[in-house]
């Protein structure tokens, strides 16, 4: 196979390094094209078929449905391990030895509080503010705590610091968020319980009673969070590796993801979806009415939960949440209505051809709400759910391009507007 391409410009041939990823991913290197050319760009809208880097972190084939983290598959990180060993695998390369997976849970119980004048800024926010708001709000708030992180040349003790601090305090502002919303007093955490445990009872213990965390709970998060830990370059890990390739600190980095998993095409789809679900309860479960709103052009709705960037037959993520979803719900003698809803929707538009055509399937966030709802979790948190999973991935993905020395983000346009043109004077206009 060739390992240069040719681009042929106005007569003239250009040719290209063609480079290979460890799985015979191919790309054509377009960095020196500008200059080759006298300053002929790409243009990619949505980042499409944009390779924005070189990465050892996750690999993922969208038609056949594979996704690994670190070269171990999905489906045997989230049936064996746990979610810290997989943020460890993720961040630093390697699954832990006992040794290392003793002092990396160690490290991370030691910063689970966070300091008390978070409270006043979380008291400033109006109780129904959503919380994914506060999270992003509280994680950029860390800054000032930890002025140190600032700058993430300045050692890697502070940059490893940081890691640390983060993953061990986000489960705590998480909860704290929620408590918020619904107005009752915060939960410290509790060392005593693993990390999914002790998140579970920060969001659901109160001072009225003694809280035991049921086991179906925590190994159902251990799970969805080891599902969600990493997905190469989606919105929110570009946005956190660009917002951190002009060397702004670790927080700012992650809490400029939150932001960007929040909206409804990204992240915000798993709270979407519930919401669509029991829309189409309300109406008599009229599964059909909604098909058709998601097929008309002139409709803005979509069939929240399907379709993928660049998953083309099925998610892998979407295959086991389902299974889980069955055995969550049994467990917990949950028989939630819109479950059934989900199962036909689905069943109908795998069977109809503008989803086949388009190679949209249900995606991770189609079932994974339903299991957040038999859990208890209010559909506005479902989103920081994915969040609390997102986080190792995020760090890694950051860490990469830190280590890698990568340039600060900056993409080029094509300019369409206004050519020179004179100033109008205010009368004139
Ligand atoms: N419902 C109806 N039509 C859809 C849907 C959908 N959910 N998704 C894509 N399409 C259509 C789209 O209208 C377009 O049709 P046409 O070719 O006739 O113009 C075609 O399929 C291709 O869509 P696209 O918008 O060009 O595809 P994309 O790769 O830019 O978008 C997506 C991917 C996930 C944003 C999109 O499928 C979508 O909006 N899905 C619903 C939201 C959702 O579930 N998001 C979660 C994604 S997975 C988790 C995560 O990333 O956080």
């Amino acid at each position: 196979m060739s390992n240069t391409a040719q681009i042929i410009l106005d007569g003239k041939t250009y040719e290209l390094p063609i480079i290979e990823g460890t799985e015979r991913e191919r790309a054509i290197d377009i960095s020196k094209l500008r200059a080759l050319t006298g300053g002929v760009t790409t243009i990619d809208p949505g980042y499409k078929n944009t390779g924005a880097t070189e990465s050892a972190i996750t690999f993922l084939d969208g038609e056949k449905g594979i996704l690994r983290y670190r070269g171990y598959s999905i489906e045997e990180l989230a049936e064996r391990s746990t979610f810290l060993e997989v943020a460890y695998l993720l961040i630093y390369g390697d699954l832990p030895n006992e040794e290392q997976l003793t002092t990396w849970k160690s490290d991370i119980t030691l910063h689970t509080l966070v300091h008390e004048e978070i409270k006043n800024i979380l008291d400033g926010f109006p109780s129904n503010a959503h919380p994914m708001g506060v999270l992003s709000s509280l994680i950029s708030a860390l800054t000032a705590f930890y002025p140190k992180s600032l700058d993430p040349n300045r050692s890697m003790d502070q940059v490893d610091l940081s890691i640390v601090r983060i993953i061990a305090k986000m489960p705590t502002i998480a909860a704290w968020a929620f408590k918020n919303e619904i107005g009752h007093p915060v939960n410290y955490p509790d060392n005593t319980l693993n990390y999914c445990e002790n998140f579970i009872k920060m969001l659901f213990a109160t001072p009225a009673e003694i809280y035991h965390v049921d086991p179906v709970l925590s190994n159902a998060l251990n799970k969805l969070l080891i599902l969600h830990a990493d997905h190469e370059q989606n919105c929110s890990t570009s946005t956190v590796r660009i917002v951190g390739s002009s060397q702004a600190s670790l927080y700012s980095s992650i809490s400029a993801g939150i932001s960007a998993l929040w909206g409804p095409l990204h992240g915000g789809a798993n709270q979407a979806v519930i919401e669509m679900l029991e829309e189409i309860k309300a109406s008599g479960g009229d599964t059909k009415k909604y098909l058709d709103k998601a097929k008309d052009k002139n409709d803005p709705f979509r069939l929240m939960g399907f379709g993928h960037r660049v998953y083309k037959n099925f998610d892998p993520r979407a295959t086991i949440i389902k299974k889980a979803a069955d055995d969550v719900l049994n467990k917990l003698g949950v028989n939630d209505p819109v479950l059934e809803i989900a199962r036909g929707l689905e069943e109908a538009a795998l069977k109809d051809e503008y989803f086949i055509s388009r190679k949209l399937y249900p995606n991770v966030d189609f079932y994974s709400g339903i299991i957040y709802r038999a859990m208890g979790i209010p559909t506005e948190m479902f989103t920081v759910m994915f969040t609390l999973g997102r986080l190792p991935g995020w760090i890694a993905q950051w860490k990469e391009m830190r280590e890698n020395n990568e340039p600060i983000g900056r993409p080029r346009q094509i300019y369409t507007g206004h050519n020179s043109r004179p100033y109008m004077e205010l009368g004139e206009r």
